[in-house]
């Protein structure tokens, strides 16, 4: 009879222990861990305000892409490998869009400005994608737009030759949406049926 009593109420209180326990570690997760859409970058740290200059040497900023999707891509144009694929890969995705591209502007971001005049940028933008803008400007506005997008980048000295320097940068395509806001993120060699298929995603379309 004793024990028939007591296990049920030892069986109750174990059970309230463990809830107690689970609701704690939930509390703990919550405060650690920020729930963000689509990815693990956190959606609302990328992204925001910013002042660049485009190929056409014309001041831009975040407010003159509004209203469409903008594809987001940081590097420089002596890039020998990494850039290029990407901003191939760029294109490729959006011809593989047909007329749903037009809702996306592809965007080349240099993180090299001091070699990436307008000019440069126009000339190398102009081997893509037919609407894809190049955005430089003053060192404090390439770091200003990079930190926006949390994107690193470093300038790699070459002693033999010190105008032919390097940049190492975070290669990552940002799909943005039409209000700016961070919607996905395409890591480096996504290949271009991929890269469409995700577009798609966000879009909503088949
Ligand atoms: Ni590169």
């Amino acid at each position: 009879m004793a024990m028939s009593d007591k296990l049920p109420r030892f069986r109750t209180l174990f059970i309230a222990l463990m809830l107690l326990g689970v609701a704690l570690a939930l509390g703990v997760a919550s405060l650690i861990y920020k729930p963000s859409t689509n990815n693990g970058l956190g959606s609302a740290l990328v992204g925001g305000p910013f002042t660049m200059v485009n190929q056409s040497g014309v001041t831009v900023t975040e407010k003159s892409f509004a209203g469409k999707y903008m594809l987001v891509f940081f590097g420089f144009t002596y890039c020998p490998d990494v850039c290029p694929t990407e901003l191939q890969v760029m294109t490729e995705a959006l011809e593989q869009l047909g007329p749903e591209a037009n809702k996306i502007t592809p965007i080349f971001v240099t993180v090299d400005p001091v070699r990436d005049t307008p000019e440069v940028i126009k000339t190398y933008v102009a081997n893509f994608h037919t609407r894809m803008v190049g955005l430089t400007g003053t060192p404090q506005q390439v770091a200003g737009i990079a930190k926006a997008y949390r994107v690193y980048y470093q300038k790699v000295e070459n002693p033999k030759s010190p105008q032919n320097y390097t940049m190492d940068h975070t290669s990552i395509i940002y799909l943005m949406g039409p209000d700016g806001t961070f919607q996905k993120h395409f890591s480096y060699e996504t290949d271009p049926a991929k890269l469409a298929q995700g577009i798609k995603e966000i879009l909503d379309i088949q």
